[in-house]
C-alpha cells in the first residue's frame, strides 16, 4: 500500500512506493517516456511514465496530460541528482496514474507574459513557482513577527476595520455608508492600540489597512497589511532598540527557513545577512545635510536635481534610496519635521518644529519599511492637534479620554507587511507581495 506524501518530504521516502496528489506543471514528451513535473502545493517532483511499466490506458492518459491537469500519481521514489523539482533530486517512477481533471488550455505558459496579463490572471498566477516562493516567505514573515512579539510579552489585541474617524491623514480615507452615517475603513489600528496599552502594557494589532491614495508607485497599495506594536512607558530610543531586534529576528527566520525559495527568486542574500543590530541612527537634519552634500558632489545634473533636499520636505524615493546607500544596514531616520507627520506625534522638547518620529529605511532602494513615534500624551496639546485635522471632535472623544485617565509616555510603530516582503524577496514591485493586490487601476480578481 503506497503512502500518501507531501513533496517537501520526498527525501524521506527513497525506495518506497508513494502517492502524490497535485497538478501538472510541465510535461516533456519522449514518446515511450513522459516526464511529468507534478507540484502538490508543498514541492514539485519529476514523475516518469514509462510505457512498458504501465497499464496501456493510463500511459495513454499520461501522454496527453495538459498543463495544470489535476492528477493522483503512485510510484516508487528514486534519488536522481539531475531530476528537476523542489527540493529537486528525486524522481517518481509511475506505476499508476489517475486523472482527476484534464485542464483546458492554460493561459499562463512557460513563455513570457506581460504583467497586466498576469495580474488579470492572478487567480492562476499564484500557482507559478516564483509566486509560490514569495507567498510562502510572506507567511513566514507573518508568523516570525507574531512569534517574536508573543515571546517578548506583547499581547495581540485586534482593532476595528470600520472606524468613525481618521487615524492618519484625512485625505486618504475610504468612506463607507454605515446605515446612513459616514464611516471609514481603518488606515491604522494605532489609536485603539493606545487605548489597549492602558490595559495590557505592550500590545500589537495586525490586520488589513486602507489608504485611498491616488498613487501609482511601485510601493503603494490601497489595501495592505500592517502590524503595529504599541508600548506604554516607551521612549523613541526604546522604540529603535526594540525595532532592530524585531526586524532582524524576522529576517533571520526567513534565512533559516527559506533558502530554497530565496534561490528560486534569485535573491542575493548578503544584505539580508548583514541586517543585524545595531542599525545606524541619523536625524532628519543630518539626512538632509548628507543628501545636499551628495547632490553637490554629483556630476549628473538630473541626479543632482533628484537628490537636492530642502529642509521641511518629505523624502521622495530617490532620497530614501540614497540615504540607505550610505549604510550597509537598514537605517533609522528620526526627528522629522512635524509639518508632514501625523497629528499625534510628540514634539521634540525645545524644538517643536520637529517630532519624536522614526522611520526605518531598508537597503537596496526598498525605502520605508516602518514608521513610528512617541505619541503626544498631554491632553490639551492633543486636543489642539485633533481640532486641526478637521474631523468632528466627538469622534475622537474616547482618544482624548486616554490623556485624562493615567496618561503615560508611550510609543509604537507600524511595519508594512508588503514593503517587508518586497525587500526580503528582492522584488521590484509591491504587487507581487500580496495574493490579490488592490491598486489604483485594479480590484480584479
Ligand atoms: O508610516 P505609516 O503610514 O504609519 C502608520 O500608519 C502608523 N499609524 C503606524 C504606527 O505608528 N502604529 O505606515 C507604516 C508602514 C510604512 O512604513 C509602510 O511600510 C507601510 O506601512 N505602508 C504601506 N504599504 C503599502 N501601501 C501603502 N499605501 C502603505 N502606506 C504605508
Ligand atoms: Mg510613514
Amino acid at each position: 500500500m503506497a503512502t500518501l506524501i507531501q513533496l517537501n518530504d520526498i527525501a524521506n521516502h527513497i525506495g518506497q512506493e508513494v502517492t502524490v496528489r497535485g497538478w501538472v506543471y510541465n510535461r516533456t514528451d519522449k514518446g515511450r517516456l513522459q516526464f511529468i513535473l507534478v507540484r502538490d502545493g508543498y514541492g514539485m517532483a519529476q514523475c516518469v511514465a514509462f510505457k512498458k511499466e504501465m497499464d496501456e490506458q493510463e500511459f495513454e492518459i499520461a501522454s496527453r496530460l495538459s498543463q495544470e491537469s489535476s492528477v493522483i500519481v503512485t510510484g516508487t521514489v528514486r534519488a536522481d541528482e539531475r531530476a528537476p523539482g523542489i527540493p529537486g533530486g528525486f524522481e517518481i517512477g509511475i506505476k499508476n496514474l489517475q486523472l482527476v481533471q484534464q485542464a483546458e488550455d492554460y493561459p499562463i505558459t512557460p513563455k513570457e507574459h506581460g504583467t497586466e496579463f498576469l495580474m488579470d490572471n492572478r487567480h492562476l498566477w499564484v500557482r507559478s513557482t516564483r509566486q509560490w516562493a514569495i507567498l510562502r516567505i510572506r507567511a513566514t514573515i507573518v508568523s516570525a513577527m507574531r512569534n517574536w512579539l508573543d515571546d517578548h510579552g506583547y499581547l495581540l489585541v485586534d482593532t476595528p476595520i470600520i472606524t468613525p474617524a481618521a487615524g492618519e491623514e484625512t485625505t486618504t480615507l475610504f468612506g463607507i455608508d454605515y446605515f446612513g452615517e459616514p464611516a471609514f475603513l481603518a488606515q491604522t489600528g494605532q489609536l485603539y492600540n493606545e487605548a489597549n496599552i492602558g490595559s495590557f502594557g505592550k500590545v500589537y494589532c495586525f490586520g488589513p489597512t486602507f489608504r485611498a491614495e491616488k498613487s501609482k508607485t511601485r510601493r503603494h497599495l490601497m489595501e495592505f497589511w500592517m502590524l503595529e506594536p504599541e508600548m506604554a512607558f516607551f521612549t523613541l530610543e526604546d522604540l529603535m532598540a526594540m525595532e532592530e531586534q524585531f526586524v532582524s529576528a524576522v529576517i533571520q527566520r526567513v534565512l533559516e527557513k527559506h533558502q530554497k525559495e530565496l534561490e528560486i527568486l534569485e535573491r542575493d542574500t548578503s544584505s539580508l545577512e548583514r541586517a543585524l543590530p545595531p542599525f545606524p541612527r541619523i536625524t532628519y537634519d543630518d539626512a538632509v545635510e548628507r543628501l545636499n552634500k551628495l547632490a553637490a558632489e554629483t556630476e549628473d545634473p538630473e541626479q543632482k536635481e533628484l537628490l537636492k533636499m530642502e529642509w521641511g520636505n518629505d523624502f521622495g524615493s530617490p532620497h530614501e534610496t540614497a540615504i540607505a546607500e550610505m549604510f550597509d544596514k537598514p537605517v533609522f531616520v528620526y526627528h522629522y519635521p512635524s509639518v508632514f507627520k501625523a497629528f499625534y506625534m510628540q514634539p521634540v522638547e525645545g524644538r517643536p518644529e520637529v517630532c519624536r518620529s522614526v522611520d526605518l529605511l531598508a537597503p537596496e532602494g526598498y525605502g520605508e519599511i516602518t514608521g513610528g513615534s512617541e505619541r503626544i500624551y498631554n491632553g490639551s496639546l492633543l486636543e489642539e492637534r485633533v481640532s486641526k485635522i478637521g474631523l468632528p471632535r466627538e469622534a475622537y472623544a474616547w482618544y482624548l479620554d486616554l490623556r485624562r485617565f493615567g496618561s503615560v509616555p508611550h510609543s509604537g510603530f507600524g511595519i508594512g507587511l508588503e514593503s517587508t516582503v518586497a525587500w526580503i524577496c528582492g522584488l521590484p514591485h509591491i504587487r507581487e507581495t500580496i495574493p490579490y493586490a488592490r491598486m489604483l487601476n485594479r480590484k480584479y480578481p
